[in-house]
């Protein structure tokens, strides 16, 4: 039940071509689907609140409150795809800094605490193996986007009185970073589809939980731009585990 997430190639032969050509037909087209659901309920929940003012305030709180939500929801559209058109527009770069993905963990997981204590879920860091050296050369905002997806998606999409667990370790001359979670799981079917752009597994539960489809298109695409991967496996109501390789510095 492991998926591989193996590095995209350049497009060489006609046919490559025109695949990547429909790949990008069709993202626009889910862009602009995309942003039309939510620009079509602000128009709404303007014209409710505008109607509601007078005669029923506390009624027109509820639209402002809606109103709000669904505004920064759009926003957050916005800023995923903004991040996914810059991950993409850099191929691999050599990057001149080295991070410590560790100190990045730790900032990530300092974060998150608060919005997992307040779904009881229990969010651990653990090691595995010997103390390793967890220095990369990459990006700092790149690598913390990118465990801070990981990880809103274990808490998000696990269940209340569930534990997510960040281990860290190295195998060879790898970091590796897993995020394990007692969720709800993903579906083998769907394992491969997960990390396209604007995919879930339930568009009604993602849509719920303010989820933008975008989160692991832009993990992968920042563990690629590392020179590193990211797999899957679950179990259907066990939970997931996502694993991050990454070359160390
Ligand atoms: N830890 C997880 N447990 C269960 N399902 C997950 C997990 N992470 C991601 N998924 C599934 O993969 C889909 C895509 O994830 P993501 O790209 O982050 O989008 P979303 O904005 O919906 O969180 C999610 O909608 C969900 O169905
Ligand atoms: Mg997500």
């Amino acid at each position: 039940m492991t998926l591989e997430q193996h590095k995209s190639t350049r497009p060489v032969s006609p046919d490559e071509l025109q695949r990547v050509n429909k790949i990008r037909r069709d993202f626009v087209a889910n862009v602009s689907h995309e942003l039309k659901t939510p620009a079509t309920s602000l128009k709404l929940l303007a014209e409710s609140l505008e109607e509601t003012l007078d005669e029923d305030p506390v009624q027109a709180r509820l639209f402002a409150a809606q109103l709000k939500k669904e505004t920064e929801r759009l926003a957050q559209l916005i800023t995923d795809l903004l991040d996914l058109a810059r991950l993409e527009s850099q191929e691999r770069i050599d990057y001149p800094s080295i991070v410590d993905v560790r100190g990045v963990l730790m900032t990530v997981l300092s974060r998150m605490r608060r919005v997992a204590r307040k779904k009881e879920i229990t969010l651990q860091w653990k090691r595995f193996g010997k103390a390793a050296q967890y220095t990369v050369r990459g990006d700092e905002t790149q690598l913390t986007s990118m465990f801070t997806n990981l990880i809103d998606n274990a808490v998000k999409y696990t269940p209340p009185g569930g534990r997510v667990e960040v281990i860290g370790g190295s195998e060879d001359s790898e970091i590796v970073i897993r995020i394990a979670d007692t969720g709800i799981g993903i579906p083998e079917g769907k394992l491969s589809r997960i990390f396209e752009r604007f995919y879930r597994v339930d568009r009604a539960r993602s849509k719920a939980t303010g989820g933008t489809g975008l989160g692991l298109s832009i993990v992968r695409h920042v563990a690629e731009n590392h020179g590193g991967r990211v797999t899957v496996e679950s179990t259907p109501g066990e939970g997931s585990t996502f694993t991050v390789h990454l070359p160390r510095a």
